[in-house]
C-alpha cells in the first residue's frame, strides 16, 4: 500500500493528502474507512492521528528551533486532538474558558496557554487567572480594566491589528476595520494604558494577520513586520519584550488550483528571520509563537457520509447523504467563502472507480445552504455508498450549527495504528 498518486480526478488535493489508497479503499491510520464506518456508523468525523503530527513534525523541523508551536484549539477543541499535538511538545492558543479547560484535560501545562479574543468575560479572566495561564493577549481598554481588577500577576501581550500593507490570507482578519486587537497605528496612544498598572506584566506583542495563507513570501513578510513592529514597541516601552506571537493562519489546500504550503521556502527565510531579531537589542532574546490551527489538525480529517437516496430534478443529479452543514459547514461553503468551491471529495470504498457522473452532494437539511458539493465528478453512486470530504480536520464539527434542525451529532473518530477510539467532547 502506497501514499496515493490517483490523479485528479480523485479529488483536486488528494494528491496532498496524507492518505494511502488500497484496491478500492481509501485508508487512514492503517484501517480502511469502510471498516471503520461498518462499527462506527455515520455520519462522521475520521481523525488521522499520525497525518497530524506529521504535519506538527514538519512545521516543527521547517522552523529550525526559531518559534514554539502553540496549537489553536478553536481548529479542532476536542481534549484527544489537543492532546496529540501536546504529546508533540505544542502549547496551547485558546479563544474561550471552555478551550481553557479542554487544554488542561488534555494536560498541557497552564504555563503554556495564552488567551486571545475580542469579548473575554470576567468570569473567564477569573478562572484563567486563578487556574493558570501563560499570557493573556489583551484586545481593549475595558479588558486591562477588568484584568487589573481581579488583583493578581499576570503575564500579558497586546494584540495589534496590523496596518493594511501586511495583511495576507484569504480570510483576512488583520489590515481592516476589525474588532481584534488594537490598530497598528494607534500603538503609541495604546501603551500609556498600561501606566500605573499594577498586575499585568506586559511582556509581549500578538499579531495576527489572517487564515488561510498559502503563499509562503507572504506569511514571511507578514512574520517581518511583526518582528519590526515587535522592535518599535519595545523601543516605547523601553525594554526587551519577552515573547513576539506571529499568529497562525497558515494554509491548506482546498481547491482545484491551490498548492500546499511551501515549508521548505519557509525554512529558508528562518536565518534572515533570526538575523532580524538579533540586529535589535530589545527583540534579541524574544521568544517566538506561532499558532496554527487549520494547517496542524485540517489535513488529518475526513468526513464522511453515508448516501441516502439520489435523484434526478430538471437534468441536475443530487446525491442526497446523511451528513451536512449542520456537521461540516465549511464544506458546505458558508464559513468564509465568498464563491461556493467544492472541498476534496471522493468515494472512499471505490477509489478505483471511474469518474463517470456529475452531481450535487446535499444534506438532509431543509434548506439549498445544505449542499456540500456542487456538479462534482464521482463514481456512478447509490442509497448505501459512502462519501468522504477530505480536508475535514479543522473547522469542522465545532464550526458547525448542530443543533439546526435537530439531527444526531456526527461522531468524532481518532484512529492510530490500525485501531480506533470515539473521542467525545
Ligand atoms: C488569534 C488566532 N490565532 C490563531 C488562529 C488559528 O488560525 P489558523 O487556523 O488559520 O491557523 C485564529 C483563527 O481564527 C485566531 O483568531
Amino acid at each position: 500500500m502506497a501514499p496515493t498518486d490517483k490523479p485528479q480526478s480523485h479529488g483536486p488535493a488528494l494528491g496532498a493528502t496524507q492518505f494511502a489508497v488500497d484496491e478500492n479503499d481509501l485508508v487512514i491510520g492503517g484501517l480502511a474507512v469502510r471498516d471503520i464506518v461498518a462499527e462506527t456508523g455515520t455520519p462522521c468525523f475520521l481523525y488521522d492521528a499520525s497525518a497530524m503530527r506529521r504535519a506538527y513534525r514538519d512545521l516543527e523541523t521547517a522552523l529550525s528551533g526559531f518559534a514554539d508551536i502553540y496549537y489553536s484549539v478553536k481548529a479542532n477543541p476536542l481534549p484527544a486532538i489537543i492532546s496529540l499535538f501536546h504529546e508533540e511538545g505544542a502549547g496551547a492558543e485558546i479563544a474561550s474558558v471552555g478551550e481553557y479547560r479542554a487544554a488542561i484535560k488534555a494536560g498541557v501545562a497552564p504555563g503554556k496557554i495564552i488567551f486571545a479574543g475580542p469579548g473575554k468575560r470576567a468570569a473567564e479572566l477569573l478562572e484563567v487567572i486563578e487556574g493558570g495561564i501563560g499570557e493573556i493577549h489583551i484586545e481593549s481598554a475595558e479588558e486591562i480594566a477588568r484584568i487589573e481588577a481581579i488583583g493578581k500577576p499576570v503575564k500579558a501581550s497586546i494584540r495589534i491589528n496590523p496596518v493594511p500593507d501586511a495583511q495576507a490570507g484569504a480570510m483576512r482578519m488583520g489590515g481592516k476595520a476589525t474588532a481584534f486587537g488594537f490598530d497598528e497605528e494607534e500603538l503609541e496612544n495604546v501603551l500609556p494604558l498600561f501606566r500605573g498598572i499594577g498586575h499585568i506584566d506586559l511582556v509581549g506583542v500578538h499579531i495576527y494577520g489572517g487564515t488561510q495563507i498559502l503563499d509562503a513570501d507572504m506569511l514571511i513578510s507578514q512574520w517581518r513586520h511583526s518582528i519590526l513592529l515587535a522592535a518599535r514597541m519595545a523601543e516605547m516601552l523601553g525594554k526587551p519584550l519577552e515573547t513576539i506571537d506571529l499568529g497562525g493562519g497558515l494554509g491548506i489546500p482546498y481547491f482545484a488550483g491551490e498548492t500546499p504550503l511551501d515549508l521548505a521556502a519557509v525554512s529558508a527565510a528562518i536565518p534572515d528571520l533570526k538575523a532580524l531579531m538579533q540586529t535589535h537589542p530589545l527583540t534579541a532574546n524574544a521568544h517566538v509563537i506561532v499558532e496554527p490551527g487549520r494547517f496542524l489538525a485540517g489535513p488529518g480529517g475526513i468526513y464522511v457520509a453515508e448516501i441516502n437516496s439520489v435523484k434526478t430534478s430538471r437534468g441536475t443529479t443530487f446525491v442526497v447523504t446523511d451528513g451536512g452543514m449542520h456537521h461540516h459547514l465549511a464544506a458546505s461553503g458558508n464559513l468564509g467563502q465568498i464563491v461556493k468551491r467544492n472541498y476534496p471529495i471522493v468515494a472512499p470504498a471505490m477509489m478505483q472507480a471511474d469518474y463517470e457522473e456529475t452531481a450535487t452532494i446535499v444534506g438532509p437539511l431543509c434548506t439549498p445552504l445544505d449542499t456540500l458539493a456542487r456538479n462534482a465528478a464521482l463514481p456512478k453512486l447509490k442509497a448505501g455508498d459512502l462519501l468522504a470530504i477530505l480536508q475535514s480536520g479543522a473547522y469542522g464539527a465545532s464550526a458547525s450549527p448542530v443543533g439546526f434542525l435537530s439531527h444526531p451529532a456526527a461522531k468524532e473518530v481518532l484512529v492510530e495504528n490500525d485501531a480506533f477510539e470515539v473521542i467525545g467532547r
